[in-house]
């Protein structure tokens, strides 16, 4: 386990050194050197394809901190937005518009946030079909954060909303596709470490609609920041 998480990391630093290279200048990101960064990932891809299921997620630790909660949601969206389009999906994004000062008002666990953002709008792009469309959108109501991802795919069943957010399920949309029916039951249990819940909306036939709720620290105020910037929510 160790000497794996050791070869994960290793092609992660890569992946890493290269976008940063990318963004400051240092490197022109060539088609060559674009492909080396996407075989780092692919290795990863691999190398966390043979954990037993469950174990990544039962490994995690949260650590609350204060964050800017808008700009970690607008980064994984943006980070999205390639998938949404080789997909052939239309995707529109409304980054956290007018949410200012909530954001950054927010006590949370930047990469556990990012996790539910990935979870939800990921499986928008996977189970619409081409020449679909995802509609991302998060705003403030009543001190807490709503993110909504809209989609036009086959929807949900009655049935299946009720059993989607159990861990290992998998649903009617599902078939064909590879899937370990993990995402949306981490995705909840993420969101209800932060106080906040997220929920369904479906007819089948007729598209889905996942509302996420982040309840930020006007609602669970802060009680204390640790030594390491790591906070405890009241
Ligand atoms: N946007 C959506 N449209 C239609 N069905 C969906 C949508 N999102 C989730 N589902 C249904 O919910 C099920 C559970 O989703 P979940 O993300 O937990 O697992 P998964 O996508 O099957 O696998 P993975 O572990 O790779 O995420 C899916 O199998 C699918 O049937
Ligand atoms: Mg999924």
């Amino acid at each position: 386990m160790n000497n794996m998480i050791h070869e994960v990391k290793n092609h992660l630093a890569v992946a890493v050194a290269n976008v940063e290279a990318f963004r400051d200048g240092v490197f022109e990101p060539s088609p060559a050197r674009l492909e080396a960064v996407l075989q780092a990932l692919a290795e990863v891809d691999v190398l966390l394809g043979q954990l037993p299921h469950g174990m990544a997620a039962a490994t995690l630790v949260a650590s609350m901190k204060p964050m800017d909660v808008c700009s970690v949601i607008t980064n994984e969206v943006l980070a999205l937005e390639a998938s949404a389009q080789q997909h052939g999906v239309t995707f529109e994004v409304h980054q956290c518009e007018s949410t200012g000062e909530a954001c950054r008002r927010f006590g949370g666990d930047p990469t556990r946030v990012a996790e539910i953002v990935n979870n939800v709008v990921s499986n928008a792009i996977r189970y619409t079909p081409a020449g679909g469309r995802i509609e991302v959108d998060c705003r403030p109501a009543d001190g807490t954060l709503v993110l909504t991802v809209t989609d036009t795919g086959p929807g949900i069943t009655e049935a299946d909303r009720k059993r989607i957010f159990d861990a290992g399920y998998r649903g009617e949309a599902s078939g064909g596709t590879s899937g370990s029916g993990l995402g949306l039951a981490l995705a909840k249990r993420f969101a209800e470490e932060h106080g906040g819940s997220i929920d369904v909306m479906s007819a089948p036939g007729a598209g889905a609609q996942f509302a996420v709720k982040l309840p930020g620290t006007e609602r669970r105020a802060i009680s204390s920041v640790g030594a390491d910037g790591s906070i405890s929510l009241l």
